[in-house]
């Protein structure tokens, strides 16, 4: 199979702004990285999301506001597109989540393909996750394979953690065996911490919780939470922990030992997520990863932890990387997800096509 030019775009549950990337493949192999970059959402466009996702599980798919939220998503997108300079033969385009209920077969993507394909004149692959949950699958992790495809000639045991509003990892154990879920929180709750206690979107740098100790009795409360003894497969919604953050004691902390709390908290699920055997390696992407608190708590409890730079990818563009190879995935009916994944019966394909 020749290789072909594809862009990938996704934005996170972090709502931090869209990720775009270049990249040559044949949804198999991984050829040429070209350019990415990230396109930050303005505030109007962060808070209408945010509102977007409280009220999604009340909204129909048609609802107009929505659709005037997707035009504008869809327009950032269509910018990152044209920023990224570079001819492609298809862009692969996530959108963003607004509602994630697997247990209820519904996943829901916001964004407008046929838009998207007629601004940037190209062929457009989207709506990734919706065959997996239709078929009784989780719908998330997708980025495994992607992820298979990077780690083929490393060794294993290896962990890929990916830490954005949520995280998750890919386990592809030593011979060749891969599982994958939501580990817990990522970024979520502490970026709303931190901008809860007047510090930009997020705690920059791991300034605010490298400041602060972990309460022992709130950090108990929140691995209480049912999510985290729950076996493989599972997905998250973003707003899955509102309950629990909510009684966990945590608004009566500082908000220097509440950041440190809310890091152990995601470090703590990360490292009670059970695999086979332990990684040799755990590489993290992701923003989570520029937050040196959280690196340190995943070293003190996971042992062997690095940036995927360690491995030369770029844990800034890789994400959005997956997202191109699924969409040449898409074009040739490869499988996107598989029961190791996402816990669906068999190797799945998915994603629908949009023509400019
Ligand atoms: N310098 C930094 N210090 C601390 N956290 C950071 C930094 N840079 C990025 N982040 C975190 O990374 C998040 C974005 O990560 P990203 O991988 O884009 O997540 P998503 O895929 O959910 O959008 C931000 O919300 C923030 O929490
Ligand atoms: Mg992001």
């Amino acid at each position: 199979m020749e290789m072909l030019r594809a862009i990938g775009l996704m934005s996170g549950t972090s709502l931090d702004g869209v990720d775009a990337a270049w990249l040559e493949t044949d949804g198999e192999r991984v050829g040429r990285l070209g350019p990415s970059l990230t396109l930050p959402y303005d505030a109007a466009l962060r808070a209408d999301l945010r509102r977007l996702l409280d009220r999604a599980p009340a909204l129909p798919r048609d609802d107009p506001g929505v659709a005037e939220v997707a035009a504008r998503l869809t327009a950032c997108h269509v910018e990152a597109v044209r920023a990224i300079g570079r001819p492609a033969d298809i862009v692969g385009f996530h959108g963003q989540t607004i509602l994630h209920r697997p247990d209820q077969r519904l996943t829901w993507q916001i964004g407008d393909a046929a838009l998207l394909a007629r601004g940037g004149g190209v062929r457009v692959a989207w709506d990734f996750r919706s065959a997996d949950v239709a078929a009784g699958g989780e719908g998330a992790p997708l980025a495994p394979v992607y992820h298979v495809a990077l780690a083929a000639p490393l060794p294993r045991p290896v962990a890929v953690l990916n830490i954005g509003g949520v995280a998750n990892v890919t386990y592809i154990g030593a011979d060749g065996a891969v599982l994958a879920c939501d580990t817990g929180p990522g970024n979520g709750p502490l970026d709303d911490w931190a901008h809860r206690h007047g510090n930009d979107a997020c705690d920059r740098d791991g300034e605010l919780s490298a400041q602060g100790r972990v309460d022992a009795g709130v950090l108990a409360r929140l691995l209480a939470d049912p999510y985290l003894a729950r076996p493989m497969p599972k997905s998250l919604d973003r707003l899955a922990f509102g309950a629990t953050l909510a009684a966990s004691g945590l608004a009566g902390l500082s908000p220097a030992d509440g950041a440190a709390t809310l890091v152990a908290f995601t470090a703590e699920a990360v490292a009670r997520t059970l695999l086979p055997q332990a990684p040799r390696r755990w590489l993290v992407c992701g923003g989570g990863r520029h937050n040196p608190s959280l690196m340190t708590a995943l070293r003190e409890r996971l042992g062997a932890v690095a940036p995927v730079e360690a491995a030369g990818w770029d844990g800034d563009a890789l994400e959005a990387q997956c997202f191109g190879f699924l969409a040449v995935r898409v074009l040739r009916g490869l499988p996107l997800s598989f029961p190791g994944t996402t816990g669906v019966e068999r190797p799945l394909p998915g994603g629908r096509l949009s023509e400019p």
